[in-house]
Parts: structure tokens; C-alpha cells; sequence
């Protein structure tokens, strides 16, 4: 999987870790593994455009992984794919060693950047309505709702509407509806995107001292190198047209991380290697314009 471009082929010795291997350190047993996945849509001209080519990779048990690559290279397709919500054209998604290959399910919590709470519907109504599915009776369904309302910090507006809230109170009422369905793993489509750059990093945070405490597995996407490098212990970086995996970086910073870490040399070091790599193989066409460094509002 690791297709090193010969500008990068002296990073083995510099401040990223390129990882060749499949076993993670914490155990051999994959939560999610993609297998030789492949998505292709038919064209206007009915010509076939190939959007994602041969992906595999696997992601262990409480681990925090996030897939960076440039807009438009498929990682929206990827994540529905793993979600269930897209069937592939070929290859495999396996949770705990199942395969799960276009079938959506509860194991799979999905968090999408646009805001996606019924608006309708309180905020405690909203954390609950995956229960009521499960029927789960009334008085668990409550003390659950509020158990990851607190979580959250907004056992407060447990009543409000999700129009009395900010998009970062947005966002996490709805990490705490997908936690509320005890998911195997969270799926997050570039879910801090729509919001301001300080709003985003305070939820950045937020979403590092819900993993610390929770250590559920997370799978994330985004065009935000620095986002990436801050939140992950790795990250798969994608190429374009067609998208691929182009590597795998060890993010080897301490696992507790403020976010005055954004500010180090050794974070500076692998944020400018990757978005290299992401410059040097970011689109047939040689473009980058929509790579973000951080540093800027998308
Ligand atoms: N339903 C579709 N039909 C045809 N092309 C599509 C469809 N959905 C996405 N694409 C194309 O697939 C590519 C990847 O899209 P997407 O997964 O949304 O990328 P990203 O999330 O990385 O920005 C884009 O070129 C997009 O135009
Ligand atoms: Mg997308």
C-alpha cells in the first residue's frame, strides 16, 4: 500500500514515520478492515470514472485514524461505503473480522459535517431516537440520554431545539446521539468543517478528551492536515483521480496532546511532509488549491 513518490522518499529518516506494517501494536485484531475496495461511477458521457481504486487498510481497536486527502478524492464515497449508505463496485468491509459490505448498521455510528439533527425534535429527543428503535425501555433510554448529554457538556439543553444551539453544540449533541447507540466505531465525515477556526479547534479538543475517556474507535475524514496530525496516532494519506492510499505516517507525539503541540517542531515537521506528499499527489492536474494547512476556515 505504501507508494512512496521519490520526493518523499527520505522521510523514513525525518519527522514522519512512514508504517509499512499491518499489525498495530495494541492488537492484531482489526475493528474495521477494508479489503481491495474499488468504487466506479458511470459518467455523463457514460464513460466509467473510477473513484476509489484497490483501498485496504485496518484500523485497530481504539484507535483514533484519520484519512486526509484533497476535496474530490473520494473520501466521502469511502465513508459512506464503510457506513453501508453506498455499495462498492468490488471488495470487502469487514467489522471485527464480519463483513458488513453494504449493509448499514448500528455498529457504525456516522457523524456528517452538515448538521443532521431533526429539528423538530429536542435535543434529549434527538440523543434518543436510535433508542426508541431499539425499544429500549423508558427509564434506560433516559438515564442513557443524559448519562452522554453530560458527556458532552449539554445535560443543560437537554429541552432546547437544535436552533437555540451553536454549530459546535450542534455537532455534539450529535457525537452523543451516535455514542448513545454504543457503535463499534464513530465514522466522521469532516465533521468540524462548517465551523469557525476557534469553534474547531475547541472541538478538536473536545473530541481528543472524549477519546481519551471513552477510547472509542474513530475513523475521520478531513482535508485538514493539521486536524489530522493533531487528533490521530495515524493517518492515511490519499491521492486523487483515482483516489488511493498513497500512505500510511506513524504520528509519533505524545498521546496526550494540547493544542499548543500544533505549535512544535516536530508537529510543524510532519505537517509540512504531509502536505508535501498531499501537493505532490494531490490531483492528476497537479493541483492543491484545496488542500488546508489549518490555518484557514473551509
Ligand atoms: N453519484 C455520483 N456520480 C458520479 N460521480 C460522483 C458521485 N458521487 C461522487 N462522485 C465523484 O466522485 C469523486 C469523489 O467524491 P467525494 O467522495 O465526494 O470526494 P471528497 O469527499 O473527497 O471530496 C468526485 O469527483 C465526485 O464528483
Ligand atoms: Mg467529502
Amino acid at each position: 500500500m505504501l507508494g512512496i513518490r521519490p520526493e518523499s522518499q527520505n522521510m523514513q529518516e525525518s519527522a514522519v514515520k512512514l508504517n509499512n506494517s499491518t499489525q498495530s501494536p495494541l492488537t492484531t485484531v482489526a475493528k474495521l478492515e477494508v479489503k481491495n475496495l474499488f468504487k466506479s461511477y458511470v459518467g455523463q458521457g457514460k464513460q466509467k470514472l473510477t473513484v476509489l481504486q484497490d483501498i485496504n487498510f485496518q484500523i485497530f481497536p481504539r484507535e483514533l485514524i484519520c484519512l486526509v486527502g484533497t476535496s474530490g478524492c473520494g473520501k466521502s464515497t469511502l465513508l459512506n461505503i464503510i457506513a453501508g449508505l453506498l455499495p462498492p463496485s468490488s471488495g470487502q468491509v469487514l467489522v471485527d473480522s464480519q463483513s458488513v459490505t453494504g449493509r448499514p448498521g448500528s455498529d457504525r455510528g456516522m457523524i456528517f459535517q452538515g448538521y443532521t439533527l431533526y429539528p423538530w425534535l429536542t435535543v434529549a429527543q434527538n440523543v434518543a431516537f436510535g433508542l426508541q428503535f431499539q425499544k429500549m425501555p423508558k427509564a434506560e433510554t433516559r438515564d442513557r440520554v443524559s448519562y452522554f448529554l453530560n458527556m458532552v457538556g449539554l445535560l443543560k439543553f437537554a429541552n432546547s431545539y437544535p436552533k437555540q444551539l451553536s454549530g459546535g453544540m450542534k455537532q455534539r449533541v450529535a457525537i452523543a446521539r451516535a455514542l448513545a447507540n454504543a457503535p463499534a466505531m464513530l465514522l466522521m465525515d469532516e465533521p468540524f468543517g462548517a465551523l469557525d477556526a476557534q469553534t474547531k479547534e475547541q472541538m478538536q479538543q473536545f473530541l481528543l478528551e472524549l477519546w481519551e475517556q471513552n477510547h472509542v474507535t474513530v475513523l475521520m475524514i478531513t482535508h485538514d492536515v493539521e486536524e489530522a496530525i493533531y487528533l490521530s496516532q495515524r493517518i492515511y494519506v490519499m491521492s486523487s483521480h483515482p483516489g488511493q492510499i498513497e500512505a500510511e505516517v506513524d504520528i509519533s507525539l505524545p498521546e496526550h496532546r494540547e493544542l499548543d503541540i500544533k505549535l512544535s517542531p516536530e508537529f510543524v515537521e510532519i505537517k509540512r511532509q504531509v502536505i508535501h506528499m498531499l501537493r505532490c499527489n494531490g490531483s492528476s492536474d497537479g493541483s492543491s488549491d484545496d488542500i488546508s494547512s489549518g490555518d484557514s476556515v473551509h
